[in-house]
């Protein structure tokens, strides 16, 4: 068996300490360093020097987690006070769920073994399996085709609905665990496509190199943008408009090669197909936003240059890049509304009744790109 350890210690915690701690729990389950894949801790430890000897000695991957990726995971010893002192109720137990690749607290073998050293400093250790990745499961939590949904639920679905956001800040140095990226590809998989074509083709970016290229292919877009925009360039510059640096996951979106489906689009060919990918992300969106996870969708960059970057064949075309990642806060309103770049439309301007609505023809307000203020 692998697994990964999630550490949490006071501070100035010695290297002896750390390492008894860690064969003590260790010992607990007959395991012993060599089983371990990498430890975890919290980003506030980032410079703790017991944890880094640790880490460096035994050769183990080190990861630190932001309070806030922490405090997400659903763990079986949530403590008010380690929450007071660090702004997650839980950091071992949650760092070795997040070092080990998931979320799942099953996965715990050893949950919190806790030591006071012999200089009074006390550290805390858990251990989780190391899932491989075939068995992650496909994440449904129920697949009654009848399934009759409550209010509450109900309610949270359009809660969920209303407070998805288009994010462009992320959390910075953070990681998406293997069963919540498992859950996306799910949800993006589970969505209705233009007979049944499934048009969307997903590159994940892992290559730092690579997402260096892109996001230098999204600058330079966003500046040719800007002279497009005239006497509202220095406000365009303003906005934060993409996250591609920082956010834990990259995902480039490619729309495939025809395939040459006619159910559904004999007239509309390549419109269906591209709402088909639409439709995929906007699950996607929906489904990170469930997992509390931020999604930004970037469509600043010249075609040209991702069908390079990503040596895409003929007759691919690029969609944009999916920032996705845990984010500090989410915006509270669309981000192009709190910065005042535009406003949304009412629910009069969009629905009307057997036919166009004539006062629509007028309704340039919303669709031009001028200043909003004089
Ligand atoms: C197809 C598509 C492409 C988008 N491209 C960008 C982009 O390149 N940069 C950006 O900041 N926002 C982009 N957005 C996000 C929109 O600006 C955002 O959805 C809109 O302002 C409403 O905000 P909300 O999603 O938070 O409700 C894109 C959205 C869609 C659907």
């Amino acid at each position: 068996m692998t697994v990964a350890l999630g550490i949490g210690c006071d501070r100035g915690t010695p290297l002896a300490t750390l390492e008894r701690a860690v064969d003590e729990a260790l010992a607990v389950v007959g395991l012993d360093r060599r089983q371990v894949a990498g430890l975890g801790s919290i980003t506030l430890k980032a410079d703790e020097p017991g944890l880094l000897a640790l880490a460096a000695q035994a050769g183990w991957p080190l990861h630190f987690y932001p309070a806030t990726q922490l405090a997400e995971v659903v763990v079986p010893h949530p403590s008010e006070t380690v929450r007071r002192h660090t702004g997650t109720p839980s950091v071992s137990e949650a760092a070795a769920l997040l070092a080990a690749g998931t979320t799942e607290a099953a996965a715990l073998c050893v949950e919190k073994h806790r030591l006071r050293g012999d200089d009074g400093r006390h550290a805390t250790v858990s251990v989780a399996r190391v899932m491989p990745r075939t068995a992650i499961p496909p994440c449904v939590a129920s697949t009654d085709p009848n399934r009759r949904f409550t209010v509450a639920e109900r309610e949270a679905v359009q809660s969920l609905m209303q407070v998805r956001r288009d994010m462009r800040h992320f959390s910075a140095g953070t990681q998406i665990a293997d069963d919540v990226r498992a859950r996306l590809q799910s949800a993006l998989l589970a969505a209705p496509s233009v007979g049944l074509m499934q048009p969307l083709r997903v590159l994940r970016i892992t290559a730092p190199a690579l997402r260096d290229r892109l996001a230098a292919a999204v600058d330079a877009e966003r500046m040719r943008t800007a002279q497009a925009m005239g006497s509202r360039a220095a406000e365009f510059l303003a906005l934060k408009v993409e996250g591609v640096r920082e956010c834990a996951e990259l995902w480039a979106l490619v729309l495939a090669p025809d395939d040459g489906t006619l159910f559904g689009r004999r007239t509309l060919a390549s419109e269906m197909a591209w709402c088909s990918a639409g439709a995929a992300v906007q699950n996607l969106w929906l489904a990170a936003r469930a997992e509390n996870l931020g999604l930004g969708w970037v469509s600043l960059f010249e075609p040209v240059d991702l069908r390079r970057l990503l040596a895409l064949p003929e007759g691919a075309a690029p969609l944009g890049l999916l920032c996705i990642g845990p984010v500090d806060r989410f915006y509270e309103t669309p981000m192009l509304i709190q910065q005042q770049w535009r406003q949304a439309r009412p629910v009069s301007a969009v629905f009307t009744e057997n036919g166009w609505d004539p006062s629509w023809n007028t309704d340039t307000s919303a669709i031009t790109e001028q200043p909003l203020h004089g």
